[in-house]
């Protein structure tokens, strides 16, 4: 007998812990073909879960009908389990230093109702070696089990991408691995219960571990890339967008864009990797560049509209579009552009944020902001950060009616590129 055949035989369950925007697809992913609990430590959240409401607004109510999941904080329910997904938050501190404190209570919650034949997969996205080096021995110290002899490990990292309607659970190539190849095989064959685009057997568990983080920091530098270029540009006074737009006709050119980079993979992950660099004595460079040139736009913004808005006006009223860290999400963590509002405002700058996705409670709660309902009298400046849908077919006259004549349109991501024409317009 197998974990996987107990699994598919409804003879054992499947938990998976942390059920965010990560956790909360894949347990109803499994829901659908084997038993499946879903655990989290939030039980405001679970109970929104238990009443087919997903907290992340990502997931439609449908999901939830016809699957077979039982939602709790309960930890007497996670007994019933014998194959473990972790899925919690891997933060940084206010340091930029990894914060290991919900992996490893994560961890301390599996390891006490850890049973022998048992698996235990981490899925949340950490530095090579974490798994091995600093989950484990709270799986083994809490279980009073060893791993290999009396229960498996392996890791199978996340690729979902909130807002994608595309790029799926199911249609994206998941990664997979395990403590020896027998553990492999079956945790291969347990996500080949849900992915249908087929699993990748990594080598080991620190391979799938690097390959994640690998991911995310080739996007942050070759986002970091193009910041530069914007900065170098905008001395120069050409449009960033017309530069990379010529450029990508080469068969060869790769496409980034500028931009603030927030949230909690592209401007977290790499601290990570750097963090674990230094434990083994190699500072990285390229790496940290990349994290401080994409950390310094929100300010480099900010610098540039106050120069301009002071210039032109005694009380200066900027209005900011979008304070989700992309578009079409409502998710507001790391949100950069906040950085930009603090600068502003640190002038005596007057500024309104709007967001058709955002929650006013949660951007109060996190950063002490309010947003607005809706555009109020004439801006000197309007900022828009993310090509949101409501955004994306605005015109010159709709921002022509909320701005003074010398109101200048901060088009972030180019939107309106070659649109506007009765305000001054500057994109990265
Ligand atoms: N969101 C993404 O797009 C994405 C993509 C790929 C990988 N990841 C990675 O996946 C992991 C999870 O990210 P997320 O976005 O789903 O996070 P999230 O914040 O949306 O959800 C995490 C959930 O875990 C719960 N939790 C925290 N500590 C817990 C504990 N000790 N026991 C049980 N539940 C606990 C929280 O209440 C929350 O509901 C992170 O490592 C992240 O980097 C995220």
């Amino acid at each position: 007998m197998s974990v996987y055949t107990d699994l598919t035989g409804k003879k054992s369950k499947l938990a998976v812990v942390g059920l965010g925007y990560v956790g909360l697809p894949l347990a109803l992913e499994f829901a659908r073909k084997i038993p499946v609990i879903g655990f989290d430590v939030n039980p405001k959240k679970v109970e929104l879960m238990r009443n087919g409401i997903d907290p992340s607004k990502e997931v439609e109510p449908e999901k939830f009908k016809g699957v077979d999941i039982v939602f709790t904080s309960d930890l007497d329910l996670l007994k019933e389990a014998s194959f473990f997904i972790v899925a919690v938050p891997t933060p940084v501190d206010k340091y930029n230093v990894p914060d290991l404190k919900p992996l490893l209570a994560a961890s301390a919650t599996i390891g006490a109702v850890l049973k022998k034949g048992d698996y235990v997969v981490y899925e949340s996205t950490t530095y090579p070696g974490c798994t091995e080096e600093d989950c484990l021995p709270v799986l083994e110290q809490q279980s009073g089990l060893k791993m290999g002899v009396d229960f498996s490990l392996g890791y199978s990292p996340e690729r979902i991408n909130p807002g994608d309607k595309k790029n799926t659970l199911r249609s994206v190539v998941k990664v997979v691995s395990g403590n020896n190849a027998a553990a492999l095989d079956e945790v291969a064959k347990v996500y080949e219960l849900v992915v249908d685009a087929g699993v990748h057997r990594a080598s080991s568990i620190k391979v799938a571990e690097a390959s994640k983080i690998v991911e995310n920091t080739q996007r942050d530098m070759n986002i970091a890339l193009m910041n530069e270029l914007s900065l170098i540009f905008d001395r120069i006074g050409i449009n960033t967008y017309e530069v990379l737009e010529a450029a990508g006709t080469k068969w060869n050119f790769l496409k980034f864009y500028p931009g603030l980079v927030g949230g909690h993979c592209i401007g977290v992950d790499p601290y990570y990797l750097t963090h674990k660099a230094a434990s083994l004595g190699y500072q990285s460079r390229v790496i940290a560049a990349s994290r401080y040139i994409n950390d310094d736009m929100a300010k480099h913004l900010a610098r540039k509209i106050i120069k301009y808005v002071l210039r032109q006006s005694d009380n200066p009223r900027v209005l900011v579009m979008g304070v989700t860290f992309k578009e079409n999400v409502s998710d507001i963590r790391n949100s950069k552009i906040t950085d930009t509002v603090a600068e502003l405002r640190a002038f005596n700058i007057d500024v309104d944020i709007v967001d058709p996705y955002a929650v006013s409670e949660e951007v109060s709660h996190e950063y002490e902001l309010a947003l607005s309902e809706a555009p109020t009298g004439l801006y000197d400046a309007v900022v828009v950060t993310v090509p949101h849908a409501p955004y994306t077919n605005l015109d010159d006259n709709y921002f022509a009616a909320i701005t003074k004549q010398h109101g200048v349109i901060v088009d972030l991501k180019g939107i309106y590129r070659s649109k506007i024409h009765s305000r001054p317009y500057w994109s990265l």
